[in-house]
């Protein structure tokens, strides 16, 4: 049984701003597509919007609701902040087309799969350190430095500083889900990385290797090369956007309510990618994203006025039974499966198939190494960010495969 806590989350709407209520929001959602699919919370002072297609008609429309909202973290110094305005997430059209064009090229799908080798070794090296505890926590242990390491090994950073970048990473992941003020850390970590970064984009433009940074010191964006300061902006961005969606703790969680399939899918990659995408849509770890509206604008018998804040929640809307059948079972082989957890349209994520190659190289090792995998979920305590749906900590037990 998950003890009686009261504590409250900050900025959640208030049907969800208990522990409880963090660690399983599904029954309010459904609630409110119900009842109040699109609604004005004046608490908050923010527009809610709950069913798959109002949120797909939000994302979509770039030009109504705009990314260029405030960044908003007491947590974090004022440098930190100015750092990541202005960066493709938080920029709209022209703006954003610039960056996410000089970008995209380097995510396509196949280019970021040829990592998979990599990331096979980085999840072993993290099952060697617990393999003989017979325990570990997943989020601490695995999922969270296996997030890190990769995006350093997709920006490029050679191994013998992988550990920084685990240093950083994990600053920058208590940070973004509200787990610490961290305004010190933040200061000292952004001063490292930018003298770090601008030594190797130096050694890169001599030099060029593999990986995002080396390709970044060599391009033109506007028929100049891309500036130094641009460069660490956009590889900060990553480490961000990253390294705070770790979703491997999430798809096992859900896999638990099957433990069968830890051993089905363990040999069955064609499988454990479809369970992965059911991972996702099952427990969103993305909760919800911001926007800004940038006229008067009526919607759905609703007039949101300019300056409104907007929050799509893709949690709630990848549980719409308009769209998934039976959405609160955990089906691993759902198909199709038009979940939104990696966002919709110009802004959906640039770094999925980063984020569904990590998941699924460390899934497929854990399951091959280790079995009797048993998930200790009965007294979890939510990140403390509302609009991420995670855990801080996830027990696991495992016996050694033979
Ligand atoms: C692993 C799970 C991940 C999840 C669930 C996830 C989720 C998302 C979502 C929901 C958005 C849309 C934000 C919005 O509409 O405002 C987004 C955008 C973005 N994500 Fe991810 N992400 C993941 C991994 C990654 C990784 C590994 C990277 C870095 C390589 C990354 C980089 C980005 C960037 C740069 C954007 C902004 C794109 C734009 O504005 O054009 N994400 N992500």
């Amino acid at each position: 049984m998950a003890s009686e806590v009261t504590e409250q989350y900050e900025g959640a709407p208030s049907g969800i701003s208990t522990r409880e209520r963090q660690l399983n929001p599904h029954p309010w959602f459904a609630e409110m597509r119900e009842e109040h699919p699109v609604r004005w919370d004046p608490e908050r002072e923010t527009w809610d919007v709950f069913t798959y297609d109002a949120v797909t008609d939000v994302l979509r429309n770039h030009e109504v609701f705009s990314s260029e909202t405030e960044i908003e973290s007491d947590a974090v110094d004022t440098a930190a902040r100015e750092f990541l305005q202005g960066i493709l997430f938080n920029v709209d059209p022209p703006e954003h087309t610039r960056q996410r064009e000089l970008l995209q090229d380097f995510f396509r799908r196949d280019n970021i799969w040829e990592l998979q080798p990599e990331g096979e070794a980085i999840a072993d090296d993290l099952l060697d350190d617990v393999e003989d505890d017979g325990h570990m926590d997943l989020v601490e242990d695995f999922s969270q430095p296996m997030t890190n390491r990769m995006i350093a090994t997709m920006l490029g950073i050679p191994r013998e500083d992988h550990d920084k970048f685990d240093e950083w990473g994990h600053v920058i992941y208590q940070v973004v889900n509200g787990q610490e003020n961290l305004k010190q850390p933040t200061a000292k970590i952004g001063q490292e990385m930018v003298t770090y970064m601008t030594d190797l984009i130096a050694e890169r433009r001599e030099d060029p290797g593999d990986g995002l940074v080396s390709m970044l010191a060599n391009a033109e964006m506007d028929g100049e090369p891309v500036g130094d300061m641009q460069i660490i902006q956009f590889c900060m961005l990553m480490m961000v956007g990253g390294t705070t969606t770790a979703i491997t703790s999430n798809v096992v969680r859900s896999l638990a309510e099957k433990p069968h399939l830890f051993d089905e899918l363990a040999d069955d990659p064609g499988r454990l990618q479809d369970a992965i995408e059911e991972g996702a849509r099952y427990e969103t770890t993305s909760a919800g994203v911001s926007r800004v509206a940038t006229q008067d604008f009526e919607f759905r018998g609703h007039q949101i006025e300019e300056g409104d804040f907007v929050v799509p929640w893709l949690m709630s809307a990848n549980r719409d039974a308009e769209v998934f059948e039976d959405p609160h079972e955990f089906k691993p082989d759902r198909k199709p499966n038009p979940h939104l957890a990696f966002g919709y349209g110009i802004h959906a994520c640039l770094g999925n198939s980063l984020g569904r190659l990590e998941t699924f190289v460390a899934l497929k090792r854990l399951l091959q190494r280790f079995e009797f995998v048993e998930v200790h979920d009965d007294d979890l305590t939510p990140v403390g960010n509302p609009f991420r749906h995670n855990v801080r900590e996830l027990p696991i037990t495992f016996e050694v495969a033979e």
